[in-house]
């Protein structure tokens, strides 16, 4: 059942300890006060959530960072070249954030949105909100407030719908808190942009089955569906059958009649903002998707990764 609720009602849910839908321009979140641990054990337990993946903690300015976790000058230069928006930094964390958030690590994933609702709700709530992506453990982002309530509807407090998110993708996760500053996760900030500002090449942690990044697992973003990504076109078989569908990218020509493209222009941030949607309804309808790899460029990467994701079923 889907339990819309306005931002008021959202922000006297999340102070008295509920948990709450939120939008955020990468995906929408499912939030709760970080400091309340009750709130936030309820979050792990509505997504079914392994208790060693931690959550992205979310404020409204650097101001705020700098309450949660160490700011380095690193992070600041990240933060002032990016915030709010598609981007977290995973820094040593303060105190004041329970060790449940960040699964006992010495580190806290912090985030400032862009979404004017989400910053709208940290600001006048006074709050640092706790929000994974709101979806169940091991499943595709939702990047709208139906996929939520679809999926979970019946297990949180509110959702507040703020419109289909823009970015489409979870945010880019970076690690400062080493000397060598890690890509944790690709997402909806592009590489080549962390690289200008941090003046040289960073590296990127590839997904694994046995993270040493937490959460980080090859199995994720089931859309229930068989997903078989391919390097080019060659790879995707001529003869298909009508419970296929092939997800393409950019001018591409025509090979099967249940054809789909996340970006018939070649546009990374449309592909990207489609990418999840697209998953979802092709998952519905077809046995099959034939996705085609995109350019390793821009937000490219973050759409291959989860493509990547989405085709490893154990
Ligand atoms: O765009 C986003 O980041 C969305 C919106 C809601 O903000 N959130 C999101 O959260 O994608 P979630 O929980 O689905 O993914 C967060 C990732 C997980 O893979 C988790 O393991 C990693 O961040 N993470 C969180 N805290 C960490 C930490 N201290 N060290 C390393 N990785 C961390
Ligand atoms: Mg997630």
């Amino acid at each position: 059942m889907a339990n819309y609720c306005s931002v008021d009602r959202a922000i006297e849910l999340l102070i008295s300890g509920g948990i709450v839908a939120l939008p955020t321009e990468t995906v929408y979140g499912l939030g709760a006060d970080a400091t309340n641990e009750q709130a936030v054990a309820k979050i792990f337990e509505a997504k079914n959530r392994p208790a060693f993946d931690p959550l992205i903690v979310h404020v409204p300015n650097i101001d705020a960072v700098k309450e949660i976790a160490e700011l380095d000058p690193r992070a600041e230069s990240l933060l002032l070249a990016f915030s709010p928006g598609p981007l977290t930094v995973v820094l040593k964390k303060k105190s004041i954030i329970p060790d449940l958030v960040t699964s006992g690590h010495s580190t806290v994933a912090v985030r400032i949105p862009a979404h004017p609702v989400m910053l709208d709700i940290l600001n006048r709530s006074q709050l640092y909100i706790a929000a994974p992506s709101a979806n169940p453990f091991g499943y595709t982002s939702p990047t709208m407030a139906e996929h939520v309530a679809d999926q979970l509807g019946d297990k949180v407090d509110g959702i507040v719908d703020g419109g289909p998110c823009q970015v489409g993708v979870e945010s880019t996760i970076i690690d400062l808190s080493t000397e060598q500053p890690r890509v944790l996760r690709l997402g909806g900030m592009a590489l080549e942009q962390l690289e200008l500002v941090l003046a040289g090449t960073v590296p990127v942690l590839t997904s694994s089955s046995k993270p040493n990044a937490p959460g980080m697992l090859s199995a994720h973003y089931n859309p229930g569906t068989k997903v078989v990504l391919c390097e080019s076109i060659d790879q995707i078989p001529a003869e298909l059958s009508s419970k296929t569908a092939v997800l393409g990218f950019g001018d591409m020509p025509k090979i099967h009649s249940n054809q789909y493209n996340l970006s018939p222009t070649g546009d990374y941030n449309e592909a990207a903002r489609n990418l999840f949607k697209m998953l979802r309804t092709l998952g519905k309808s077809y046995a099959c998707i034939y996705a085609l790899k995109l350019p390793e460029i821009s937000l490219g990467r973050a759409v291959n990764d989860r493509l990547k994701r989405a085709s490893v079923t154990s």
